[in-house]
């Protein structure tokens, strides 16, 4: 049969980006060597990062948007380093990369593996398994703002750091999560604002969701304040199935739902363009963890779990849930990394996701 060849651009980026790029790039190709012929990666890395920007002043090159953009998606570590302030490494990598290329959905599922203990007393019985929905192209994270440090100086500045919520923006990602949850055993979608404070861009959003939700009756609904979600998801997650939110609220709410799987190190995260004009990016949801980089020790399942969700957005769906089933088996056998409670390193964990890649 034919050969399905995909082309990705790997960005390792800073600290164990480098680290779990390598893993999740071992596992893919375990998986192509496997498949008879069938499946192809080409991988092209880009050394772009924090020592890039000590070397050439900026953290990614000047046409890098058009070094990558033919690629079939791209593949990312972490950015962040603290030789460089985090909002410049941010701004200059992870953020003109999503921004760039549109790349207004991100979805972060949030999955509880056998074999990890989470810090939810009841996590061991439910059934648990949701997604982050994080509308990832405005929002707080929309750049828009000032400072007036020359005028006032210190003591006396004022910043102003703005929201933006277009009626576009909300309604796309709102669609994007009720489409979601129509695939879903449990269809059901959550959207979490702070609309009772924020009375412009959250109401907005809070509308434009009412009006969406009609053309959805077979999904369930709810609004739920952030402060609110973030007690429900420790204290009835049994509860969840996509729950849509701002990006920062999605950002804090997906940190909270990777640590009660039991580490941030295990949460996989995907940022898409829906419409396919420009590559997509598949990246872990933790950042560098400059505390463990370079120890060899880091967990690499958020980042084979991005790969997976990858291998989804290529139409491989099949290869897709034997990656996954490789990550569930290697926790049930109890091959974990220091933050699961283990003694594994990052390449013991590899080998076994590689070996459980076969039936
Ligand atoms: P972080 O996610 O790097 O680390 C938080 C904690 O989780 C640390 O204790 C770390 O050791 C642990 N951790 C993270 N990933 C792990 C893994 N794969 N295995 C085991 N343990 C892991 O967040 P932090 O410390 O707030 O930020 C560090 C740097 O990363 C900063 O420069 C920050 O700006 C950047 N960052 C980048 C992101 C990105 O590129 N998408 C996302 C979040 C932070
Ligand atoms: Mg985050």
């Amino acid at each position: 049969s034919q050969t399905r060849h995909f082309h990705i651009a790997a960005i390792p980026g800073d600290g164990v980006g480098g680290e779990v790029v390598e893993a999740g790039r071992h596992v893919l190709d375990a998986l192509a060597a496997a498949s008879h012929g069938t499946l192809a990666f080409t991988w092209r890395e880009f050394p772009w990062g924090s020592d890039h920007y000590a070397r050439t002043g900026r953290m990614l090159d000047e046409d890098g948007l058009d070094q990558v953009r033919d690629f079939d998606a791209l593949y990312f570590g972490a950015v962040g380093w603290p030789t460089v302030p985090d909002h410049v490494s941010l701004w200059g990598l992870r953020l003109r990369l999503c921004q760039g290329f549109d790349q207004w959905a991100n979805v972060r599922p949030v999955r509880f593996p056998p074999g990890v203990t989470s810090p939810l007393r009841r996590a061991d019985t439910a059934e648990l398994d949701w997604v982050v929905v994080r509308e990832n192209s405005e929002g707080e994270y929309g750049g828009f703002g000032g400072r007036n440090f020359a005028a006032r100086g210190r003591g006396g500045e004022v910043a102003v750091q703005s929201a933006v919520f277009t009626e576009v923006g909300c309604e796309r990602i709102i669609r994007f999560a009720f489409d979601l949850a129509r695939t879903r055993t449990r269809r059901k979608v959550s959207s979490v604002t702070k609309s009772n404070a924020q009375q412009y861009g959250m109401v907005l959003w809070d509308e434009v969701f009412t009006r969406v939700a009609a053309d959805y009756p077979d999904v369930a609904t709810e609004s739920v304040l952030v402060d609110a979600m973030a007690a429900k998801f420790v204290l009835r997650p049994e509860d969840l199935s996509v729950v849509v939110a701002s990006n920062l609220n999605a950002d804090i709410l997906s940190d909270l739902g990777s640590a009660l799987a039991g580490s941030l190190g295990l949460a996989a995260s995907a940022n898409l363009n829906p419409e396919r004009r420009y590559p997509s990016m598949f990246e872990p949801v933790h950042g560098s963890a400059p505390d463990i980089a370079g120890k060899g020790v880091c967990n690499p399942i958020g980042a084979v779990g991005s790969a997976a969700l990858m291998l989804e957005h290529f139409g491989l769906a099949a290869e897709a849930e034997r990656v996954q089933r490789a990550i569930r088996t290697t926790c049930a056998q109890g091959v974990l990394t220091a933050d699961v409670g283990g003694g594994a390193t990052t390449k013991d964990v590899t080998a076994a996701l590689i070996d459980n890649l076969a039936d």
